[in-house]
């Protein structure tokens, strides 16, 4: 749309190009007689505007042109500026209220049933562009300019006209411009994002916009018992998609490129007549906190022009930052959090996103962008290629703005209550670890066969808060009774909740054979490393001794009946304080000695 035109209301369609004619054309568009001093006036408010617009877009230009080169001091001299004059731009629009409601009252109120109409928001809402906080846009439609701005609209070319709370409200815009800025980092302006309901409604969004009949997808073994099935049941059966769907039970790229190469040979028929292979990863995963080489393996598919989705939601981009590696081969192409979890932090709402980049994710109706692949290969997307018009526009499970909000409102504190739970979760581990009868899989064990890959991929080599315990018995020690193992875990309330989900500040615990991953065939749950007593703890942020103390009693009323000296086995009570100690310092001492220096910040 050519600047000069932008504000027109036959922006489309206007022979005009300089302001002072575009303002005579709009004041005879809506019958005003441009001789009158009414006219008058307004001829030369909308030519200024048209002017004024000139102008925002060379600003515009210069910013997109010089902000690379500027030092910290021009940076923070030109952003507030741009912010002053937000405030003159809306200032006009106030001024420009009170005549415009003494219209609009000498009309409306005439008329018979004036208050099913509501209150006229335009007056009321220029000041909660304002709000300290994103407005929470309950509504169902909005406001229109005109025709040719609303038909813009609806071929995705008018950001300012939303159309339909289901498809997009402002709240939710806000959030998906705020996840993509903590995810991407320097990269933001390369990534979109989209909110969805709940995160499985985002991996069955993303699914469906991938995924074709036949296709082929390259599964991480460990993933979130919910996405599993949506795979195994959905996407394979015959009489929907006949997805072939293979399970991958390494963490590493070795292993990734291995399964890679086997479904190509495998699968040559079905790739032969156009299908593809995608890889779906979950890291940290499901239920044990594993972590998988995420950079790597995105490596391996792109090296085979494949592409690879990767659920973070567990480690949250504090701890996981896929994004932010600096080469796009190591970038999985979309990245999927349920912010159910740990981004929003309470266990209050569900919701869910998907962030990909921006020409997968967005591209104005009739279009098509011609770039490249992570390898290099060119590849040029059309408009209902994006994850938008395939799947966004045209399915219902799209986020509110209520939840949006309560999202965007975790998220203010989710960094720090990430590093806390990280002290809690080594805390819990190295207490258990010490305990004979009590097996522990959590990467933060050195002796954990997911130890190296942890370290090499979460920020500090810190864990994510999930882990799980089994008393299956190990080193000549016989497996905890079973039924005394159920007596125990129905004792575990109030200290820890018996409830699903993970990510909140309370800690939860539950058997994933019973509940998350319950929809998984015996030999499946087996593959995962679940067991029956298999226990997954999902820390929060409580101290976690009190965990410890609490299981301890439990215990002693229930498992020391069979096994008598179950209890007692517990590091002593000193040995516990200092390891918390020792923990808490630990942590804290190695992020703040990895934040940007004083001299840094200056820059
Ligand atoms: C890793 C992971 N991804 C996705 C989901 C699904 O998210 P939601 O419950 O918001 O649909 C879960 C739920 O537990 C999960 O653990």
């Amino acid at each position: 749309m050519k600047k000069a035109t932008q504000l027109s209301p036959l922006r489309n369609t206007t022979k005009h190009e300089q302001a002072e004619a575009l303002a005579i054309e709009q004041a005879q568009h809506f019958g005003i007689d441009t001789r009158s001093e009414f006219g008058e006036a307004l001829v030369e408010l909308a030519t200024t505007l048209y002017r004024a617009n000139h102008h925002t877009h060379d600003l515009w230009a210069i910013t997109m042109d010089g902000l690379a080169d500027l030092d910290r001091n021009d940076r923070i001299a030109w952003f507030n500026a741009k912010r002053f004059l937000s405030f003159q731009l809306a200032k006009i629009l106030d001024n420009l209220q009170n005549p415009m409601r003494a219209t609009y009252q000498s009309i409306a109120t005439k008329n018979g049933h004036f208050a099913a109409k509501g209150a006229y928001p335009i007056f009321d809402n220029v000041a909660a562009i304002f709000s300290a906080s994103p407005v929470i846009t309950r509504t169902a439609t909005y406001l229109f300019a005109c025709t040719e701005w609303v038909e813009d609209a609806f071929n995705g070319r008018e950001p300012l006209h939303e159309i339909y709370s289901r498809l997009l409200n402002p709240t939710s815009i806000s959030l998906a411009n705020h996840i993509v800025d903590i995810e991407a980092g320097d990269m933001a302006d390369q990534y979109l994002a989209w909110n969805f309901n709940s995160g499985m409604a985002a991996i069955d969004g993303l699914l469906s916009h991938l995924l074709g009949r036949e296709d082929i997808v390259l599964a991480s073994r460990n993933i979130y018992g919910g996405s599993y099935q949506l795979l195994q049941d959905w996407y394979r059966k015959s009489s929907n998609l006949d997805v072939a769907v293979e399970w991958v039970d390494g963490y590493d790229a070795a292993a990734f490129a291995h399964a890679l190469d086997a479904a190509a040979e495998k699968y040559a028929d079905r790739i032969s007549e156009g299908r593809k292979i995608y890889v779906y990863l979950e890291s940290p995963c499901n239920p044990h906190g594993f972590v998988l080489d995420v950079a790597g393996i995105s490596r391996a598919a792109h090296e085979r022009d494949w592409v690879i989705v990767a659920d973070t939601t567990v480690g949250t981009p504090f701890l996981h930052p896929v994004l932010k590696r600096k080469d796009p081969m190591e970038r999985p192409d979309f990245v999927i959090h349920s912010y159910t979890k740990e981004l929003a932090g309470s266990g209050t709402t569900t919701a869910g996103v998907v962030i990909g980049r921006n020409e997968d994710m967005f591209i104005p109706k009739g279009d098509s962008v011609t770039t490249s692949s992570p390898n290099g290969t060119p590849r040029t997307v059309k408009w209902d290629n994006t994850l938008f018009w395939n799947v966004y526009y045209i399915k219902g499970a799209f986020l509110d703005a209520d939840k949006a909000f309560e999202v965007l409102n975790g998220m203010k504190t989710y960094e720090l209550r990430v590093l806390q739970k990280t002290i809690n979760t080594l805390t819990l581990a190295r207490v258990f670890d010490l305990h004979p009868d009590i097996n522990v899989s959590c990467p933060a064990l050195p002796e954990s066969p997911n130890y190296p890959l942890m370290q090499s991929n979460m920020r500090l080599g810190l864990p994510a808060a999930l882990f799980t315990i089994d008393m299956e018995g190990s080193a000549g020690r016989p497996a905890i009774d079973p039924h005394a193992f159920k007596q125990f875990f129905d004792m575990l309330e109030p200290a820890i909740g018996m409830q699903v989900s993970l990510g909140q500040t309370n800690t939860v615990a539950l058997c994933p054979a019973m509940t998350t991953h319950s929809e998984l065939s015996g030999k499946a749950r087996e593959d995962a490393g679940i067991k029956l007593t298999t226990l997954r703890i999902a820390v929060g942020l409580e101290d976690p001794r009190m965990f410890i103390a609490h299981m301890q009693r439990a215990a002693e009323i229930t498992i020391d009946i069979k096994h008598t000296d179950f209890s007692t086995k517990f590091p002593a009570p000193e040995m516990i304080d200092d390891i918390y100690r020792k923990t808490y310092l630990d942590v804290q001492q190695r992020f703040v000695e990895d934040l940007p220096s004083y001299l840094t910040l200056m820059q």
